[in-house]
């Protein structure tokens, strides 16, 4: 009989894995604490924006493969392998990875567990987490020893995560037994011939925080020839297009601008360096301080460049911003690189309207002291420059002519390198770029 699984925490990750699981042919139980969360998603609504990911959810609410609960006792009487999916948020006021929910999850789930099962950690946490968390689980489940534990870091880009979730790069198990190897083997033999790379729990747990901390690296890299570029005169987007032809440089993650935001690399990055500290490796990792700063230099550079377009103060002045989001495909705001800079410009006097095509109402919530257009000629209407933030096709498609005769001055400037600067420039715009002349 197949394994049935649950998905314990449905956010970002928690409800693409369960959708997912779902469509590769298993039984799947998700559950969450949050109740409004659990009846939406029951019916077929979904918290997040996120392309694809609703059809796969409403074909496996409607097939009855797929159903979701609050109840621990119902998900340890269902499971065989329980998926652990909550986030670790950075600790308030700390760099450090707040691993309380993961520690909630083992606890509310452990005293029903009565035979034998898997529990397996998707979450990133601190190298380290995975063995206390196997430790607890055997001391607080009635099973005992019966109760294992895996290490299954997860990969996903947000945008893109029921791809990344159906057609992995590489798939990576931490392991306490053979067994465990075998039942996750089974699990994810319907995804086919995907890398699997066995180990035990502290290497799988660092392969996650090393590979997020190499992207953020590469970003930063690439950001920090772009403050020289500045300084030199030169340009940092034919730089970066002349080292993506060096295969082992390589163009991905090579794009250089308002830099990297989101939920998981600035903050996996800081815990990583919080986690090397309390290890006594910190020196390995003070490289990522460095990487932090330039990454939030970006942030200032973008400030300091539109307030000198606008000649001086922001005072009197109008900003448009294009972009909420971290990225785009996505409506995930946490610390969106593109809002930052708006409310950073908001508290320097400036008028900002900000436009995004789905993260209009996380950031209302998140920044109700900022104005808001429904569209990205009603955000420019009047604007004395244009802010390019979030790279979304439809901004990457805007007509300059039509941006043209909205706005009050023809200043922009692309935070993101996404626009021909020569089609710009030919409509007369005022065009800048971060890293470029
Ligand atoms: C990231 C990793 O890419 C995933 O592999 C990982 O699973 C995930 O974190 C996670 O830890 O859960 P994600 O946060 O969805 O995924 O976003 P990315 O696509 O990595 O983009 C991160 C940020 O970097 C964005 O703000 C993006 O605009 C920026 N970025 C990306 C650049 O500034 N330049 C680039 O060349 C690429």
């Amino acid at each position: 009989m197949p394994y049935r699984l649950t998905v314990l925490g449905t956010g970002y990750l928690g409800a693409t894995h369960a959708a997912c699981m779902a469509e590769l042919g298993f039984e799947v139980l998700g559950l969450d604490v949050d109740e409004a969360k659990i009846e939406r998603l029951r019916s077929g609504e979904l918290p997040i924006h996120e392309p694809g990911l609703r059809e796969v959810l409403q074909r496996n609410l409607d097939n009855g493969r797929l159903r979701f609960t609050t109840s621990y006792e119902e998900a340890a009487a269902f499971g065989d392998v329980h998926f652990v999916c909550v986030g670790t948020p950075q600790k308030k006021g700390e760099n450090a990875a707040d691993v309380s929910y993961l520690d909630a999850v083992v606890e509310s789930l452990a005293p029903h567990l009565t035979r034998e099962c898997l529990v397996v950690g998707k979450s990133t946490v601190p190298v380290g987490t995975a063995q206390r968390l196997a430790d607890k689980l055997v001391r607080l489940a009635p099973a005992g020893p019966q109760v294992e534990l895996a290490w299954n870091p997860e990969f996903l880009r947000e945008g893109f995560a029921v791809q990344d979730t159906l057609h992995p790069n590489r798939i990576v198990l931490g392991i306490g037994s053979e067994k465990a190897e075998k039942i996750l083997r089974e699990v994810y033999a319907p995804l086919g011939d995907v890398p699997i790379v066995v180990t035990d729990y502290p290497t799988s747990e660092l392969v996650k925080s090393a590979a997020n901390a190499f992207l953020a690296t590469k970003i930063s890299f690439i950001n920090a020839m772009a403050e020289v570029c500045e300084a030199s005169h030169a340009d940092v987007k034919q730089l970066s297009l002349a080292l993506s032809f060096d295969e082992r440089i390589g163009g991905k993650f090579l794009n250089p601008g308002l830099g990297f935001g989101g939920g998981c690399l600035p903050k996996d990055i800081r815990a990583f360096m919080a986690r090397a500290g309390e290890l006594g490796a910190d020196q390995a990792l003070t490289f990522l301080r460095e990487v932090d700063a330039i990454n939030m230099r970006r942030r200032a550079r973008m400030v300091d460049l539109a307030r000198e377009l606008v000649g001086g103060s922001f005072q009197g002045c109008t900003v448009a911003v294009l972009g909420a989001a971290f990225k785009p495909n996505s409506d995930d705001i946490r610390d969106s690189p593109a809002l930052d800079v708006a409310a950073t410009i908001g508290d320097q006097g400036g008028r900002v309207t900000v436009y995004d095509p789905v993260a209009l109402d996380n950031a209302r919530r998140a920044h109700p002291e900022l104005t808001y257009g429904s569209s990205a000629l009603e955000a420019a209407r009047g604007a004395h420059v244009v802010l390019l933030l979030t790279e979304w096709q439809e901004f990457i498609d805007l007509d300059p002519e039509e941006l043209g005769s909205v706005v009050a001055t023809r200043k922009i400037v692309d935070g993101r390198n996404a626009l021909d600067a020569e089609t710009w420039r030919a409509s007369s715009w005022h065009y800048r770029a971060l890293g470029r002349p």
